[in-house]
């Protein structure tokens, strides 16, 4: 069984493809990770984001992998926990330069695909239903306003001592969606057969049943 949920930033994607993983004992994979950390990888190694070479060269000396400990889910760059390092501003600012080339995406695609071959996958992303499980039977399209988004990365940050403004949020958020739906690849996009999630002014529970109804009537 796949489950692609795919939508805009801190669209709520992740926390709720967490919970329905977990209710339904599938495995979860956040895409969004693993984009955010080759960008880690090329900021740790000195590439400049757009180098299309070096970043895949990299790419070949560090295995991206996610762990679950304590039952939260990891993400390690080589032998590195890069969990929280992956979100801070500077690695959200320059994700979408370094998720728009080309070599990167067919990698991490070909690692995302392989993941999804052997177990149940709830996959959370922006192109897993259009791309990468294009035969998913279960695809949604995830959205929420862009000012409840940017509320709920504020709390989010809190929670990590980053002391973003929510005007600035509002912007990032602004910018980071318009890069990531006007890329030449994969560009952030609704798969025709997707059924779209309006989060705004829904509770994480609220959103997490009208998904499990989605699932259970495909089922
Ligand atoms: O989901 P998250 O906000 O963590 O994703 C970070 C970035 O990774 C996105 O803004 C986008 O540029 C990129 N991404 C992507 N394709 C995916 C998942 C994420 O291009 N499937």
């Amino acid at each position: 069984m796949q489950i692609a949920i795919d939508g805009p930033a801190s669209s709520g994607k992740s926390t709720i493809a967490k919970i329905i993983a977990q209710q339904l004992g599938y495995l979860y994979i956040d895409t969004g990770a693993m984009y955010r950390a080759v960008t880690l990888m090329a900021q740790q190694a000195g590439v400049a984001y757009g180098a299309e070479a070096e970043i895949v060269q990299q790419m070949g000396q560090q295995t991206i992998s996610f762990q679950l400990i304590a039952g939260q889910q990891h993400t390690f760059l080589g032998p590195q926990d890069v969990t929280e390092l992956i979100r801070t501003p500077l690695v959200a600012n320059n994700v979408s330069e370094v998720s728009a080339l080309a070599k990167v995406r067919q990698l991490l695609v070909k690692q995302q695909q392989d993941l999804a071959a052997t177990q149940n996958v709830v996959m959370d992303g922006r192109d897993i239903g259009t791309v990468v499980l294009p035969q998913a039977p279960v695809k949604i399209f995830m959205t929420a306003s862009v000012s409840e988004r940017a509320q709920r990365r504020y709390r989010e940050n809190l929670t990590r001592n980053i002391t973003t403004s929510l005007e600035t949020l509002k912007m990032e958020i602004a910018a980071r969606d318009y890069k990531d739906s006007h890329r030449k690849i994969s560009p952030l996009k609704a798969a025709s057969d997707a059924v779209h999630v309006d989060t705004t002014g829904l509770t994480i529970e609220q959103v997490v049943q009208k998904i499990l109804e989605i699932i259970h009537a495909k089922l």
